[in-house]
């Protein structure tokens, strides 16, 4: 690896907390070409020095935005939103109806996490929406992500028919979706209206909290070992007691935390949050 590539990385993890693994750095030149002869900028050297300077926010932006891979679909791995249905939320309702006696007045809040394009929070919001119509009022979901336009087109809830391929149903996309006269099809105002998006650095932003499950997917394997010790650390502060967590099926929680106790629901693997050591539940595992 050039020395250049090498202190812009360098650059790249001090501003923003981001560091790229070895696997991905071949990845660098071609993703950021096309920015360099934009800005026309002749070397990594320089690159860093724009990247470096605060002032700079569109350009950082820009590089944030091409550097991350946003990869995503609809109803990701199937079985996790059988989980929702079947087993999280009705986990959730039983330990609010505990702590307060009915849990009607106490939404049920739901952040995703590196949620790239939005299909994973709409995706959470229809299933709640179609099996579980009763709580789908009592929900709000958080949706973050680190890159600007990423966040702006999830905020947007359109889609071009090959996303809309990738993983929805036929009936989904006709109860939930309008088609506009450009041919794109944009998410209904009732399934927009129960997701808030914002742009969240999971390395140094300052993490929400109150939720009783998060989803972060499929974003871990980008961090080294020390920032997923500081993600998953922060995640557990971030959820309430006996709260849940859900991570992609390539990533591990156990390496990094102890503060998680694994669960499983089929083929789906989860974890809860259990500080109090106190299993409220006694379905099943
Ligand atoms: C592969 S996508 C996963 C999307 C979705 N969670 C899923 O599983 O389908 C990873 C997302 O993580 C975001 N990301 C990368 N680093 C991040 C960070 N430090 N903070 C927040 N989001 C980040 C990227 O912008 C990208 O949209």
């Amino acid at each position: 690896m050039s020395k250049e590539i090498l202190e812009f990385m360098n650059v790249l993890k001090k501003v923003t907390g981001l560091s790229l693994t070895d696997e991905k750095t071949y990845l660098l030149e071609s993703r950021l070409s096309g920015l360099m002869s934009d800005h026309k900028i002749a070397s990594f050297y320089e690159f860093s020095k724009k990247f470096e300077n605060s002032h700079e926010v569109d350009f950082r932006e820009k590089v944030i935005e091409r550097i991350t891979t946003h990869e995503t679909k609809f109803f990701r791995d199937e079985s996790i939103f059988e989980t929702i249905l079947d087993r999280i939320i009705p986990e959730i309702i039983d330990r609010k109806n505990e702590l307060y006696k009915g849990w009607k007045n106490h939404p049920i809040r739901i952040w995703s996490a590196a949620c790239s394009t939005g299909q994973e929070p709409y995706s959470v919001a229809i299933a709640i929406r179609e099996r579980l119509p009763h709580v789908f009022k009592n929900i709000k979901i958080l949706a973050t992500d680190i890159a600007k336009e990423t966040i702006e087109k999830a905020r947007s809830g359109c889609y071009t028919s090959f996303e809309i391929g990738r993983g929805l149903e036929e009936y989904h996309l006709g109860r939930y979706f309008d088609k506009l006269p450009d041919g794109t099809f944009r998410i209904n105002d009732e399934i927009r209206s129960v997701v808030e998006f914002k742009q969240h650095n999971l390395i140094s932003s300052e993490f929400p909290t109150g939720f009783d499950l998060v989803l972060c997917r499929n974003v871990s394997y980008y961090f080294d070992s020390n920032e997923r010790r500081n993600l998953f650390d922060k995640i557990a502060k971030t959820l309430n007691q006996d709260s849940f967590l859900i991570i992609g099926s390539a990533e591990s929680v156990s390496d990094f935390s102890s503060k998680f106790l694994l669960r499983e629901f089929g083929l789906c693997r989860y974890y809860e949050v259990n500080s109090s050591n106190v299993t409220l539940f006694s379905r099943g595992t």
